[in-house]
Order: C-alpha cells, then structure tokens, then sequence
C-alpha cells in the first residue's frame, strides 16, 4: 500500500581526510555528521502529477510539473535536478507536497548539497514505492550516483561521489573509508577517547560550479591523457616529473594524498589520535601550495585553530571558502565558533 507521507533524512559530512581524491580514483575518509536535512513528502488530496515544495528555513517555495520540471537556481536546481533524475532512471515517482529542513551550513564544504539530494531522492521514491526498507549497499551506491548526477547536470559541478556516499553510508562512531576505484566502503571505528573534531567556519561561501573545482577536475583529466593513463590511480610517482605545471602540483596532491588517507586509517585503527594531527597538516599544506584552493579567509581560519591548540587543522570539501576541519586533544578547551562534529547515521527513511 503507497504511503501517504514519507520523512527521509540525509546528513552532511566532514572528510577527515582525502580531498580532491574521489574524481580521480582514489581514497578518502569521511564520516557522516549528525546534522543533515529532513524532507517530508506527503501524497497529494488531488492526485495531480505535481511537486509543490517550501524550504522551510529560507522560506521559499516552487511549484512545477512532474514530468517537466525546468532548470533552476540554488535549492530549485537540485528539487528539480532530483525529480528529472529519478524520472530518467526509470524510478516510480507520484505528485507530491515537500516540505525541507535542515541544519547544515549552506556553502560551508560540509556537503548540505548531498545532503539536499540524497534526503529528497529517498523521500520522492519511498512515497511513491510505498517502501521504507533500508537500501542495500548495491543501492545506495547507485543513488549515491544519480545524486551526483543531478549535481553535474542541475548546477555544473563536476563533483565526485564523496558526499553522496558518505552521506548514503554513515554509521555512527565510524569514518568510512572510500575507495574510489573500487567503489568499496569500509567502516573504519572512530574510538575518539576524548578527542574532538571540530568546524570553524571560514565566514566565505562557496558555489563550487563557480569556483575553481571544475578547472582543477579538468587538469587532473589532462595530466591523465598526457601520461596516457586511466586516472591518477595509476599514476606512479617516477611518472610525476613527466608533467608540465601546474599539473605535476596537482597529480603530486593526489598521490600523496592517498597514502595520507592509507596513515590515517592506520593511525585510527590504532587509536593514536595524536597521529592524524600531522597527517591533516600536511593535507592542508598540500592543498594549498599543491592544488591551490585555499584562500586568505581560509589560511585566516586554519591559524585561528592552531593558535588555539589544535592538534591539526585543515580546510575540509572544494576549498575556495567554507569550512576548516580542527583535531583537539581531550585536555584542549575547544574554542569559540567553533562546532563540535562527530559521526552519525546514514540517510534512512522513516
Ligand atoms: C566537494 C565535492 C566532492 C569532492 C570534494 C573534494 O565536496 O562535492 O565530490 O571532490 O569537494 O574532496
């Protein structure tokens, strides 16, 4: 029997590490945040192949068909991106009243986007299938892929799958470590013994369409057909010197950042925390003098949250604004403006 309402709730995510990594194959190690957002979906009294739907925190509304929904603009894009993706994968889909709430940073690289999607994807089609099962890892890579799809074509961010998957696969008290080539996702325990991680927000928004995302996406691509191999996976560091800059910067990222991710794993399965400080230092460096997407708002925050004890710091998601990511030990006062993440669940329906 189709349900006449639905609730579906999507986290976002911070990366602990490994960024810049899942368009080219590589490994990352997110984990979900307890903050997300919740969309509910309820049938329509008029059975009318419609989709009204109000943002509840920005007060705002659309309206449109079903089977033609347009382009648009911020929050619009990915509705409508969501409801013409489900279509074109063929998933059941009936008129709808939507009703969206959430509490992540919009803009912050704490990935509310994902969030908006994959919590939209699961609400549509739960009220249209009638189903609340839980989705079984073959499905929730797949919606995780056509979530990304409605970023690529809805808003021109030529994001990877990192967000999605996270927000998909989350468990609590786990990172996930993602490997983007075999597209396997392994909890990683997250015994944080009085350790924090925290967000300190960089006060800079970012569009990721508009930043510099997709031109550094498209160097990776190029450093590829001029080594003449798949993706950076490959790569192998005697190849790097081959490169003109800035792409041999920008491939060097890459393959140092994935034995970064492969010390993290080894620093958590340890339980030395201390460990990951440097790591997420050396990321941050690398991010900025390497792949270039720091900023001075950006470089601002990070020296903010070393001054003030932090045993790493780094900027977390596409970089160009947003948020930086703060590893405290348990003695460490966590300070102001600053917010306190920890891992929670994956999306879920209920
Ligand atoms: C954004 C994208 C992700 C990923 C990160 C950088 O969050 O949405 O796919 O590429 O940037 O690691």
């Amino acid at each position: 029997v189709p349900a006449s309402s639905c609730t579906a709730f999507a986290p976002g995510r911070v990366n602990i590490i490994g960024e810049h990594t899942d368009y080219n194959r590589g490994l990352a190690l997110p984990f979900a945040i307890t903050a997300g957002v919740t969309a509910t979906a309820v049938k329509r009294a008029d059975g009318q192949p419609i989709v009204q739907a109000r943002a509840c925190d920005l007060d705002e509304s659309d309206e449109f068909r079903l089977d033609e929904p347009p382009p648009g603009e911020g929050w619009r894009a990915f509705l409508r991106g969501a409801v013409a993706e489900l279509a074109a994968a063929g998933r059941p889909l009936s008129g709808a009243n939507l009703e969206i709430a959430g509490d992540v940073p919009r803009g912050a690289g704490l990935s509310s986007s994902a969030a908006l999607t994959v919590a939209l994807c699961l609400a549509l089609t739960a009220l249209a299938s009638g189903s609340r099962e839980p989705l079984d890892d073959g499905a929730k890579l797949a919606l995780a892929q056509l979530c990304s799809r409605i970023e690529n074509r809805w808003t021109g961010a030529q994001t990877g799958l990192l967000d999605q998957l996270a927000s998909l696969c989350g468990e609590p008290d786990s990172a996930l470590l993602i490997d983007f080539d075999t597209l396997q996702v392994l909890p990683v325990a997250l015994a944080l013994a009085g350790w924090r991680f925290v967000t300190a927000d960089s006060g800079e928004r970012h569009a990721l369409a508009s930043s510099g995302y997709n031109e550094r996406r498209s160097e990776c691509t190029r450093a590829c057909e001029l080594l003449g191999i798949g993706s950076l996976r490959e790569c192998l560091p005697a190849q790097l010197a081959l490169l003109p800059e800035p792409l041999r910067r920008r491939a060097c990222h890459v393959l140092e950042e994935n034995d970064r991710v492969r010390a993290a794993v080894q620093a958590l399965r340890a339980e030395d925390l201390a460990a990951l400080g440097p790591l997420l230092d050396a990321s941050h460096a690398s991010l900025r003098d390497l792949y270039e997407v720091s900023t001075p708002a950006v470089e601002a925050t990070v020296a903010r949250l070393r001054e003030a004890g932090a045993a790493g710091a780094r900027l977390i998601g596409g970089g160009f604004g947003g948020a930086v990511l703060g590893l405290f030990a348990p003695e460490r006062p966590v300070p102001p403006g600053c917010v306190e993440v920890g891992p929670g669940p994956g999306a879920y329906v209920r």
